[in-house]
């Protein structure tokens, strides 16, 4: 990382985080950046038109886990609880788990507040009578619940296999943190992408159309807008590799040429086929995703998966 004075200087109202992540991401050896930078407002939309994909599975086979197990989940979980969603979002599965398990409140938590409160208002109506306490925040830092569901037991529920975005220990300290949260008679519901084909798992990562590729290149036009930078949106290509000793899909940057660019007046460079890992995402096996949960403090009661094995739902119980 070289300090350059003709550089372009940094734009002043980006956000101090994003900059440091983003700077000290680019400055390490092999480059490498947190996702969480993915989701601006057209990362955001970019996601959600991945989750309609052919090759992107998770989504479709979550969804349909949810719709057919209604019954299942009401004699596991109950009436009564108050269901703690963690990375909200636009909550689009969250109707067939409410539907259910006739939960006594909903507490959506997102950091977007503008995107909790659309989807919070949109809940409220479809399930009147229902109190829905929206909590913006980060699930990744502390959080207070809110005082109205002090007394009730509680649903922690995390699908999408967004806990497949954390590095190992990540994932063990955050159920460690919904564990100390939920408190001492919570249930987890988690969604699990489960190992499969290698070429499934690429394609769902590097789809026919190009959506993933836009989706990880928007990150570039993030950083070039927001932290005043020059990287080249053509000077990068999108990779998706299978790293099989670390049972996880990575998505890359690659350099298709040599590069030189600034970001918030820092100068970088990259050598051909150099890459900038911009995501993870782990898949486990049926054992994995136990053992995992153990780690974190909840121990498993009951798992739902497709007929093809691809994707699966655990409920656990604190431990
Ligand atoms: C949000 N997360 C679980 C997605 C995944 O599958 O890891 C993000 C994603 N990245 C590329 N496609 C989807």
């Amino acid at each position: 990382m070289l300090l350059t004075e003709d550089a372009p200087a940094p734009t002043r109202s980006a956000d101090p985080a994003f900059r440091r992540d983003i700077l000290a991401g680019l400055s390490c050896t092999p480059k490498a950046t947190p996702p969480i930078w993915f989701y601006d407002q057209r990362g955001s939309e970019l996601f959600e038109a991945i989750t309609d994909l052919p090759e992107y599975y998770p989504t479709r086979t979550e969804t349909g886990l949810l719709e057919r197990h209604g019954a299942d989940f009401a004699a596991a979980v109950g009436a009564g609880r108050a269901v703690v969603e963690f990375g909200a979002g636009s909550a689009r599965k969250t109707p067939h788990l409410l539907r259910a398990i006739a939960p006594a409140a909903y507490v959506p938590i997102d950091i977007s507040g503008d995107f909790l409160h659309a989807s919070s208002a949109a809940l409220g109506d479809a399930f009147p009578g229902l109190p829905v306490l929206p909590l913006v925040g980060d699930f990744n830092g502390p959080l207070t619940l809110p005082t109205a569901i002090a007394a009730m037991p509680r649903l922690g529920f995390f699908p999408g296999s967004t806990i497949g975005n954390m590095e190992p220990g990540e994932a063990v300290d955050l159920l460690r943190a919904m564990r100390r949260l939920l408190g001492d008679d919570a249930q987890l519901l988690i969604g699990m992408d489960r190992i499969k084909d290698r070429d499934r798992l690429i394609a769902a990562y590097d789809d026919a159309a190009g959506v993933t590729a836009a989706f990880n290149l928007n990150l570039i036009a993030r950083i070039n807008r927001e932290l005043n930078g020059d990287m080249p949106m053509d000077g990068l290509a999108h990779r998706a590799v299978w790293n099989d000793d670390k049972a996880r899909i990575e998505m890359h940057l690659e350099a298709v040429h040599p590069l030189t660019f600034h970001v918030s007046g820092e100068r970088f460079s990259m050598v051909q086929g150099e890459t900038i890992h911009t995501e993870s995402s782990h898949k486990y096996g049926p054992r994995d995703s136990r053992l995992l949960l153990r780690a974190g403090g909840w121990n498993p009661v009951q798992e739902w998966s497709d007929s093809d094995g691809l994707f699966s739902l655990m409920l656990a119980e604190a431990a």
